[in-house]
């Protein structure tokens, strides 16, 4: 058996960013758009009109501040309310091969290798532009990577559940040096017109590198250990799949896209991500004193606040558990690997850190790491 480390992460950020008052002034203004031109059936009680939002209740209700998007004027368009994202002809880059390709030069850089060196290409991702080929498999190519690629979905724990597959294949001798890239297009599997979910996504792309423990040439962090765990829950659910219809016919297609029920994952996610860290350290013999950091998925700030007061028995203190969803809102299983990547520089040699994902399936996956 082989260790395993982290030798480099990156983030692709898109350059277009919504702040919620900007978010909410385009949804007011759908709203008074659609209450006007139903003002009949309203009246007459057939439909209800839709109501304001607010950027007071966004922020109090998940600590975001703004997200990052690839298209910003058709999520803004009142008349409009999803993004402006062209399909691309077979023969140039998918959308996601492209913000991938970003984000796995400077994890690459990171590392100090090049894509040549690479043997295991997974992408891991809750929205995917295709069923196949394997977008893993154009960015394979794109980065002149040898080995083998593959896609995989496991929502907003693809990342960690990519880690855990990566680091079991080097650790048994298989691959030598991975890539696990999150490109995440969330802006468009989002229904930009609910009021209760319209703040909640914004996209992004990540990249990890993981290698032989013995080839890591620089700063890393050895994977100590890995844990994945899943448990059916209809709460997070998207149908959208081979049923799927054109946006035309979208208006009664809305579980085509991201559906929560939002309530009742707070309260049936919360305890079983706390006791499966609380396992995994356990089963470690990692004390809540031992740990130094804590990366967790980005969905919601009171969330994670519980988390990590919950894993540490304590409040966590300011940089412990850094939150990046007020800059770039939930981007699935990007959220915490931007954490990961922008908030780990700091940590001394010895020091150990959790990267916790968790969502859709249910699913939660958590990577301990140890600054090597
Ligand atoms: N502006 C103003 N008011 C809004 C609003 C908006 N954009 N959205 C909802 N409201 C209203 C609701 O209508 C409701 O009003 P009522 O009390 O009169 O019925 C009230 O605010 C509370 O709504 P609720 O949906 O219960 O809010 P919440 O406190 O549960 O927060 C979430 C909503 C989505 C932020 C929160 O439930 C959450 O983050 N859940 C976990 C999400 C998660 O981790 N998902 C994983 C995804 S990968």
């Amino acid at each position: 058996m082989f260790d395993v480390a982290i030798t480099g992460t990156g983030v692709f950020t898109p350059e277009h960013v919504i702040s919620n008052d900007e978010l909410v002034v385009a949804f007011n203004a759908y709203a008074d758009r659609f209450n006007d031109q139903n003002a009949g059936a309203i009246a007459a009680e057939q439909i209800k009109a839709v109501p304001h939002s607010s950027a007071d209740f966004i922020l109090a209700a998940s600590g975001i501040e703004n997200r990052f998007v690839l298209d910003k004027d058709g999520v803004l368009d009142p008349a409009r309310m999803f993004p402006a994202l062209p399909a691309r002809n077979d023969d140039e880059p998918g959308q996601m091969a492209e913000m991938a390709m970003d984000a796995c030069g400077k994890a690459l850089a990171q590392a100090g290798l090049t894509g040549a060196d690479v043997d295991l290409v997974i992408c891991a991702a809750s929205n995917h532009e295709r069923a196949y080929p394997a977008i893993a498999v154009e960015i394979q190519q794109l980065l002149g990577a040898g080995g083998f690629a593959f896609d995989m979905n496991v929502a907003c724990s693809s990342a960690t559940f990519g880690i855990q597959s990566a680091a079991d294949m080097i650790r048994a001798g298989s691959v030598r040096t991975a890539i696990v890239v999150n490109p995440e297009i969330c802006s468009a599997h989002l229904e930009w017109r609910d009021r209760d979910c319209h703040f909640i996504f914004g996209d992004v792309a990540t990249a990890t590198v993981l290698q032989r423990g013995e080839d890591a040439k620089a700063a890393h962090f050895k994977v100590r250990s890995t844990r994945c765990a899943t448990q059916f829950s209809n709460n997070i659910r998207n149908n959208n799949g081979y049923l799927r219809k054109t946006r035309d016919q979208m208006e009664d297609r809305r579980d085509m896209q991201f559906m929560q029920n939002g309530r009742k994952v707070f309260k049936e996610v919360l305890p079983m991500v706390s006791s499966h860290i609380a396992d995994h350290m356990t089963d470690e013999g990692i004390a809540a004193g031992d740990l130094k950091r804590l990366w967790l998925h980005q969905a919601n700030k009171t969330m994670n606040d519980y988390i990590g007061k919950k894993v540490l028995g304590r409040d966590p203190e300011p940089g412990e558990q850094p939150n990046i969803l007020q800059d770039y809102a939930n981007t699935s299983s990007a959220g915490s690997i931007i954490a990961f990547s922008k908030h780990s520089d700091d940590l001394a040699s010895g020091d150990i850190g959790i990267i916790c994902s968790f969502g859709a399936g249910y699913s939660v996956g958590s990577v301990v790491v140890e600054r090597g």
